[in-house]
């Protein structure tokens, strides 16, 4: 059966769906971990799964377990949607590789190589600290594969899982997805979705919003992802 595009994306019901792309794990991972300088913006809440009642969560790091920095996006601190910086149309946001990104030089040529977009928007680390965890929420009020709230849904989100311990477990809609270092997927977070970090590492993802608009490659690695891992989603 041959499939279109805009039914896999906007019409499937697919809750994820793994890219078929060969990813430079361990060099993408060693170049993030050389990029971060310490100076991580923290990403919003985050916490530990079962601490007790009355625990002063700022001090227990609740708020420090979800941090990151950006290597494509307005700069380097600036990791939120572009109207949170005075933008209200993402296509008059001036995105440009930051100096994070330029000190990541295979991780920014891999992706212009493999992801086959009209303009990348906003790419950003997303650490997630040894117990941290990000609590069951949306992204998108409308189901897609990769659709976000804050963006217009020509822009597509993706994540590729860059270091990825086994005790780190994303749930979507109550599942738990067989994420596995060195693949990206899109998901839709339209479903409520939680990460729990289970590991005493840190969880390494590399967010990547894109517009994929007038892109047939962009158009054709979907059908071919969906053709090769459609079926296990
Ligand atoms: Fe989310």
């Amino acid at each position: 059966m041959t499939v279109s595009y805009d039914w896999i994306m906007n019409h499937s019901g697919l809750p994820w769906l793994k890219l078929d792309v060969q990813v430079p794990t361990k060099e993408i991972y060693e170049e993030l971990k050389n990029a971060e300088l310490g100076d991580n913006v923290i990403y919003g809440e985050s916490g530990y799964e079962n601490y007790p009642p009355g625990t002063n969560l700022q001090e227990a790091g609740k708020i420090e377990k979800w941090t990151g920095f950006v290597l494509h996006g307005i700069d380097a601190y600036k990791p939120r949607a572009c109207a949170n910086y005075g933008y209200e149309n993402e296509d008059d946001a001036p995105y440009q590789w930051t100096d994070r990104g330029e000190m990541c030089p295979k991780t920014k040529q891999f992706l212009i190589d493999n992801i086959p977009c009209k303009r990348f928007c906003r790419v950003r680390t997303q650490i997630l600290g040894p117990g941290g965890f990000l609590n069951p929420h949306t992204d998108s009020d409308v189901s897609g594969l990769g659709l976000n709230i804050s963006s217009p849904p020509k822009t597509r989100y993706l994540m590729l899982a860059a270091y990825w311990p086994k005790e780190v477990e994303f749930k979507l809609d109550e599942k738990v997805l067989p994420v596995e270092e060195g693949n990206i997927y899109m998901f839709d977070i339209s479903k409520y979705h939680a990460v729990y970090n289970r590991s005493p590492e840190a969880r390494w993802a590399l967010g990547i919003s894109a517009d994929f608009s007038e892109s047939h490659e962009w158009e054709d690695l979907v059908v071919r992802s969906y053709q090769k891992y459609g079926a296990n989603a």
